[in-house]
């Protein structure tokens, strides 16, 4: 049995909460894209773990698999490792030997090329953790592998390869002075350490292989996926995007099991009671202008800064055309809601019900994101909700979330097609009302 958590908007809709809730009850817990641009945040009892790597399930003592679709900073990785070590867990992360390594240069030229790309405004306002130079080195076939830093002398094959053009990319296109981010030795030694504390501590695998070990064993894995639909590189706002595929056939592509696999499971689309957006691009629910005091409000309230940089999100009202999207693409069969509570109290709840685009109504999203640029959303009034004793809530269950707010759920029920699995009412793992186990089908 396998489950998969999906974004169904555009990251940071509470996947983290979710993985950990189930990731109770499944055997490992798999990353299958995205690498330490993730930020996932995991509640137990009012002590926080803000991951970027490490899978979520690792606050449950699952197994966590980085799959092969995944690009790994090492030194993200043993960081978080040994953090997670000093609070006390002893997390048990395996990362498949496909998996894209991200180099110091990778890092660096991301920046760089946000920079020179902010003249056109085609900056996407990147986490600057080098994510889409290694996928480009992914496809280009110049990539680094995680099976690469076991062998020296690949290793060194690799980098005499690719580290010249890098310097040259940076010094000769971009202007700028290459540092000891583009230096061969320096990179060989550092890289070639790290390769053997993977080697020493067995942290890498054929992840395809052993996934599949489990499944046929009749475990249950979770595919915890990062970021969400909107910014998928096939799927999403593109050129706003991240540089994978965090939509649900990544789980596929991304770990090495087949797609009959992660079918036959429960495909779970998270989703924020309202928009959030860390990056660039358009958003045609944001809350601006005469709005703006509301976008605080609920930013404020519902804690919406970057997990990974601290910057301010950007705030708007649910995008429904956004969530049917999501729906298609994921083929979502259920639905976890978050952030119930952080509308509670407002004067007003809206929702973009659909777009309005040169005189046509549209139920979802077009196909290129000047044209959803240039959309207005038709927006839907619902009867706001009250504030109230959350925790209660949360300890007695659904039938117990204010009326009005269950009414905006039921509606969401309706026009995404899928029923609700969980709704969350606070960042705690005892904040999530739990309707239906997907593992228990
Ligand atoms: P992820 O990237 O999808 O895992 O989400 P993040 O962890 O980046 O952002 C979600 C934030 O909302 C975190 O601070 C969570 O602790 C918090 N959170 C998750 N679910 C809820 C919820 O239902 N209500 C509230 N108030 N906060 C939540
Ligand atoms: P989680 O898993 C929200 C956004 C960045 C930027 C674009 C490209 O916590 O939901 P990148 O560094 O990936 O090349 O940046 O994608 N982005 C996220 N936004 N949540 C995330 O992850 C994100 N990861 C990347 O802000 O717009
Ligand atoms: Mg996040």
């Amino acid at each position: 049995m396998t489950v998969t958590i999906v974004g169904s908007q555009l990251g940071d809709e509470g996947k983290g909460a979710l993985v950990d809730l189930w990731g109770g009850d499944a055997d490992v817990v798999a990353r299958y894209q995205g690498g330490d641009n993730a930020g996932h945040t995991v509640v137990e009892d009012g002590d926080e773990y803000k991951l970027s790597l490490v899978p979520s399930g690792a606050v449950r003592d699952k197994v966590g698999v980085l799959g092969n679709g995944c690009v790994v900073n090492p030194k993200t990785l043993f960081s978080e490792i040994d953090e997670l070590r000093d609070r006390g867990l002893d997390p048990d992360v395996r990362v498949a030997r496909r998996a894209h390594v991200i180099m110091p240069y990778h890092r660096v030229l991301d920046g760089i090329e946000e920079e020179a790309k902010s003249d056109s405004d085609l900056d996407a306002g990147t986490t600057g953790r080098g994510i889409g130079p290694t996928y480009e080195d992914k496809a280009g076939r110049r990539g680094i592998r995680i099976g690469d830093l076991l062998d020296p002398e690949v290793l060194r094959d690799r980098l005499e390869y690719v580290v010249p053009q890098k310097r040259a990319l940076a010094e000769d296109v971009f202007g700028i002075q290459a540092g000891e981010a583009f230096d061969i030795d320096a990179i060989y030694e550092e890289y070639r350490a790290i390769g053997e504390r993977l080697e020493r501590e067995s942290m890498t695998v054929n992840a395809g292989a052993f996934l599949a070990s489990h499944v046929d064993a009749g475990e249950s894995v979770l595919f915890e996926g990062a970021q969400g639909t909107s910014i998928d590189i096939d799927h999403g706002i593109y050129p706003y995007v991240t540089s994978s595929n965090p939509t649900a056939g990544g789980a596929a592509t991304g770990t090495g099991v087949g797609p009959t696999v992660v079918g036959r499971g429960e495909v779970v689309g998270i989703v924020k009671a309202y928009l959030s957006r860390v990056g660039t691009g358009p958003l045609p629910t944001e809350l601006t202008g005469d709005d703006e005091d509301l976008a605080d409000c609920i930013r404020e309230k519902g804690g919406e800064f970057g997990t990974v940089t601290g910057r301010p999100r950007r705030i708007g009202w649910l995008d429904v055309p956004m969530l049917r999207h999501a729906a298609r693409a994921n083929g979502i069969t259920s639905l976890a809601v978050n952030h119930i509570d952080v509308l509670a109290g407002l004067d007003e709840v809206k929702v973009g019900h659909s777009y309005d685009l040169d005189g046509e109504e549209l139920l979802s999203m077009p196909a290129t994101t000047e044209r959803w640029g240039r959309c207005e959303p038709n927006l839907r009034e619902f009867e706001p909700w009250p504030e109230v004793d959350w925790a209660a809530v949360a300890a007695e269950g659904y039938e117990s979330i204010p009326e009005n707010a269950r009414e905006y759920l039921d509606y969401l029920v309706e026009e995404v097609g899928a029923p609700i699995y969980a709704v969350g009412v606070g960042p705690d793992r005892a904040q999530t009302i739990e309707l239906q186990n997907p593992f228990e089908q």
